[in-house]
Order: C-alpha cells, then sequence, then structure tokens
C-alpha cells in the first residue's frame, strides 16, 4: 500500500499504468448557459487534471455525464473536449458515441498517452438508472465497453451516490481504484469530520430537492445538523408546507415532496430555518418582498435582506459550516445577492467550513472567498449524503474491488 493513501481503497499508486487502456469515471458535469447551451464554470473540468497526468503513459478514455435527460443542462460532451484541451495544452480525442461502434474504434485505435472523452453516458438509457452492482455488470454498457479495458478509475465523487453501471458495474468486472479527486475528497472530509464541532449548521438550496429531502433527516439523527438553512427550490418547497407559499410551485413530484417536508418540520420543528423575504422576476426585475406577499405565478429567484441579515446570524454561531446549491438563480446579475452573501457569512464565520456543489464553487471562484473555506467540493448531493456517515455506493464499489484485488495478489 502507498503512504499517500487513507482510504481503504486501491489508487492509481497500486497499478503500473504502463500502455494500459483504462477507463476513467470523471464527473465532467458542469452549470450550464440555459440561454447559450456555453459552459459557466469549468472547475469539475480542471479537476479532472491531477488523475489525467498520473496516467500520462497509458491510453485513457474519460467518461462522464452532464445534466439529466430532458433539463437545460443536458448537451453532449464536445464543449468539454475543448476545455479540457486548452486547460492541458494538448490534444483531446472526441468521440460522439458512448457504447457504439464508433466510440468502441476509437478506443481500440488508442495509442499510449492519448486521452479520448466519450459522449454523455447519460445518451445511453442504462446510465439514466440505478442498479445494484451484479446487475450493472449485466448491462449493455459494462458487458461491450469493458472487454476494451485493463482497468478502470473512478473519480467522479460528485456522482458517487449514483448507483449507475459506468459507476457501479465496470467495478465489479474490471480491476477498479480511486483516482485522485475522490482521494482527496476523502482524505479531507475524514480530516474534517474528526475535528467537526457543534453547533452543526446547514444551508441548503439548489434544486435537486428529492436528494436533499433523502438526506436531511439521516444528517439530523446522525447530529451533523442543529440548524438547516433553506434556500432556493427546497425553500420554496418547505415554505409551501409551512403553507406560507398559498399556490402551487409547478414543480415535478411537488405534492410528495411538500408532504416529506412537512413531516420533516413536524418531527423536527426547532431545526428549519426558511426565508422571510426574498426576490421575485417581474419584467426581468428584481423585486423583494416579505414572504407573506407572494402570489400566485411569481417567480421566486432569490434570497431578501431580511433572510440574508438572520441567517447570517445563525452562521456566525456555528462550530461547522456546511453549504450545498446556490441560494437564488446566481446566474443572473439581479439574482446573486442571496448566494453571495451566504457565501459571505460562511467565508467569515469563525467555524469550519465546507462548501459543496458545482454551481457554489464556481460562484465561490467568483466572488475571490476559496481561500477562506476550509474544504471546497464539487461534489452536492453526494457529499451530503456522505456527511450522513452513509457508504456511498461507488465507495462501496471500490471497497469491494480492493478486497477482490488483494484476495487474488
Ligand atoms: C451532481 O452534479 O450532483 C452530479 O453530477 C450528479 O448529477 P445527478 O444529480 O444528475 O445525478
Amino acid at each position: 500500500m502507498h503512504n499517500r493513501k487513507v482510504v481503504k481503497v486501491l489508487t492509481l499508486d497500486d497499478f503500473d499504468l504502463n500502455g494500459k487502456t483504462v477507463f476513467v469515471r470523471m464527473d465532467m458535469n458542469c452549470p450550464i448557459d440555459p440561454e447559450t447551451g456555453e459552459i459557466l464554470g469549468t472547475k469539475r473540468i480542471e479537476e479532472t487534471i491531477e488523475t489525467l497526468e498520473s496516467l500520462k503513459d497509458a491510453k485513457v478514455v474519460i467518461a462522464s455525464h452532464q445534466g439529466r435527460v430532458g433539463n437545460n443542462e443536458y448537451t453532449g460532451m464536445d464543449k468539454h473536449a475543448k476545455v479540457l484541451e486548452k486547460l492541458m495544452c494538448r490534444k483531446i480525442k472526441y468521440v460522439e458515441d458512448t457504447i457504439g461502434e464508433a466510440a468502441q474504434n476509437a478506443i481500440k485505435n488508442l495509442e499510449e498517452g492519448e486521452i479520448l472523452l466519450l459522449d454523455n453516458l447519460r445518451l445511453c438509457a442504462e446510465e439514466n438508472y440505478e442498479f445494484t452492482p451484479e446487475n450493472a455488470a449485466k448491462t449493455i454498457m459494462v458487458s461491450r465497453l469493458s472487454k476494451l479495458f485493463d482497468l478502470c478509475v473512478l473519480d467522479s465523487f460528485p456522482s458517487a451516490h449514483r448507483s449507475h453501471p459506468s459507476i457501479v458495474g465496470f467495478a465489479q468486472v474490471l480491476p477498479a481504484c480511486a483516482g485522485r479527486i475522490v482521494e482527496r475528497e476523502v482524505r479531507n472530509l475524514d480530516e474534517i469530520m474528526t475535528v467537526a464541532k457543534a453547533p452543526h449548521v446547514i444551508i441548503l438550496g439548489g434544486s435537486k430537492v428529492s436528494d436533499r429531502l433523502e438526506a436531511i433527516k439521516l444528517l439530523i439523527q446522525n447530529g451533523r445538523a442543529d440548524h438547516v438553512l433553506l434556500t432556493g427550490l427546497i425553500g420554496n418547497v418547505f415554505m409551501r408546507a409551512q403553507a406560507r407559499i398559498k399556490s402551487p410551485l409547478r414543480i415535478k413530484r411537488e405534492n410528495d415532496m411538500v408532504s416529506k417536508a412537512h413531516s420533516l418540520i413536524g418531527d423536527y420543528p426547532d431545526v428549519f430555518a426558511t426565508p422571510v423575504d426574498i426576490a421575485i422576476d417581474k419584467d426581468g426585475k428584481r423585486v423583494e418582498m416579505d414572504v407573506r406577499e407572494i402570489s400566485k405565478g411569481d417567480k421566486i429567484l432569490d434570497l431578501g435582506p431580511k433572510t440574508i441579515e438572520y441567517y447570517s446570524k445563525l452562521i456566525s454561531g456555528a462550530g461547522t459550516v456546511f453549504i450545498s446549491g446556490p441560494a437564488g438563480f446566481f446566474e443572473k446579475e439581479n439574482f446573486k445577492y442571496g448566494t453571495k452573501e451566504m457565501l459571505n457569512a460562511v467565508a467569515n464565520s469563525m467555524a469550519t467550513t465546507i462548501v459543496s456543489g458545482g454551481h457554489l464553487t464556481t460562484a465561490l471562484k467568483q466572488e475571490g472567498l476559496a481561500d477562506k473555506i476550509n474544504h471546497i467540493s464539487t461534489a452536492g448531493g453526494a457529499l451530503v449524503l456522505y456527511l450522513t456517515g452513509e457508504k456511498l455506493p461507488m465507495m462501496k464499489a471500490l471497497e469491494d474491488a480492493a478486497i477482490k484485488y488483494r484476495t487474488k495478489e
């Protein structure tokens, strides 16, 4: 075992990588401008470089998803290839295919030292479903592609909570190890969690509400959330559950989510803080109002100043602060305020601080606050789940692969 490693999984240092054909599951899922389709923050692409440099003598195939089928961040990976090419100042091959003949030929034709990026994995239907590791290994994706590889490197920490074929399937049939991102995240997080002090303040925002709802209960039960400050879409769901927003939010599975929020408030009445004022978009302008003044059809896009003050006080008294997901529609100038102020409050607190998620780390960089944070992770939902103490499917796949590998040795 190499001394660089503190995780119970194999790392790139455990393998002779020379001339090997390596499947690398990365997470290049970036914020995308809904109007132009351009990549807004390249942080997750930048992070892949350390692993790619460790693989400089191998034939490397990068696989990633981008967005979810049907949302406006669902795009091909051609732009990602260009960004990586610029960042690494070298040619990155790209194939507009995932598991078909074109992708397979491109993999077979790779030379040592070359890097190939496959198209958005979610173009392949199987990658949009969760599987047991055994069934993931039987998917067409894994059975077709695994034959072409010597090693599987799992480095997509932001999607470590998904049991998709690319995340849990390849590790069943190929030797598998963690990439540098996973190694670093686990090492830093384990260190931070051993010194984390109460009160634990969790600030949740962004648009992935159902993932967050599942994790909140575990966070509270495991003593990781003394105060949960809600922003973004999840804030709206809780305000609806409190009947402070009267009209439907018109989001998918709204009734189910509102009823889950309702029972969480019932079970833990003193834990949740919801906005007292918000900002809406009125004909392209920011209009601030008390939550009680929200009317049907108002588009809530940010927090208001009273909420910022209220939340900032709770943050300043915290021992540990974890913030995940933007507080508003920060891509639009008029609605950056909440996200910016929340990040300022976190950066200036005396607490141990963790900032999480692709969108928020982009905003943090834009605000120049990165140096004031203890741990910055581009993972969002995966990190929330990690903090609950639950085993993430990717980590389980890596641990199982390590046991298998060591038994063989
Ligand atoms: C993320 O951005 O949280 C990861 O890339 C996972 O994306 P998903 O929630 O669409 O699976």
